[in-house]
């Protein structure tokens, strides 16, 4: 198994290469348009043919490379059946397992941050998406966001998991590059420490964030699967 991190530098967005060696298939897992030709080449040095590009959500500060890779690469791309993108190759439900060669990844819908935000599970290893992030967990306040969805999702379905899960993200601002289950359940600044729902639904009501830069631009390309064509 090949499992490669990496980041956008202007977004500080996190995408990840999943590959099977033998089967010589690969996945990627939220593009950043603008990187496309790094994973590209990337995949190629590592023997790796693209076989699925995956979202974790529809992001708001970023065009995702899914389209220009699928034009590329012929891969598909696929995200969670809540999306309703009818230009994905693939919707996934909650509880899937799709195959990378012989590596199962399971699906896991963890809506809160985005109605369709997906978690993927393989190995020891869970992205998370902007669902839970290294000591924060991602806005709720746009794209149909819920904070009472979100802490359901991180406490239910996340903090279920074995407490060596790795943690891997889809940004993080501060330098970290991935957690495990039983850090962010201690020391999450938004939702660790046993935080109750009232508590974080009122933290995360009170962010008082600003719009993402890229918004306007990013969502409307991204519910096209990254797509400009015609915009
Ligand atoms: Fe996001």
């Amino acid at each position: 198994m090949i499992f490669r991190q990496l980041q956008d530098p202007e977004s500080r967005t996190y995408t990840y290469i999943l590959g099977d060696v033998e089967a010589k298939e690969a996945v990627l897992i939220d593009s950043v348009s603008e990187q496309t030709e790094r994973d590209f080449k990337l995949l190629q040095e590592l023997g790796l043919r693209l076989k699925l590009i995956l979202e974790t959500h529809v992001h708001a500060d970023h065009i995702t490379g899914a389209w220009k890779l699928r034009q590329q690469t012929g891969a598909n791309i696929a995200l969670s059946k809540l999306s309703c993108i009818d230009m994905a190759d693939q919707l996934l439900d909650d509880g899937e397992t799709i195959y990378i060669g012989a590596i199962p990844v399971k699906t896991i819908a963890t809506p809160g941050h985005t109605k369709s935000c997906m978690s993927f599970l393989f190995d020891n290893k869970v992205l998370t998406g902007d669902t839970l992030l290294i000591r924060a967990a991602g806005r709720c306040d746009f794209q149909e966001g819920s904070a009472e969805q979100l802490y359901d999702s991180i406490t239910n379905k996340l903090f279920s998991l074995p407490d060596s899960t790795l943690v891997y993200p889809a940004h993080d601002y501060r330098g970290f590059t991935c957690s495990t289950i039983g850090e962010e359940k201690r020391f999450n600044q938004r939702i660790g420490g046993g935080k109750s729902k009232e508590k974080f639904i009122e933290t995360m009501n009170n962010l008082n964030l600003a719009y993402p830069k890229k918004m306007d631009v990013a969502v409307p390309a991204n519910l096209r699967c990254g797509s400009t064509d015609t915009l």
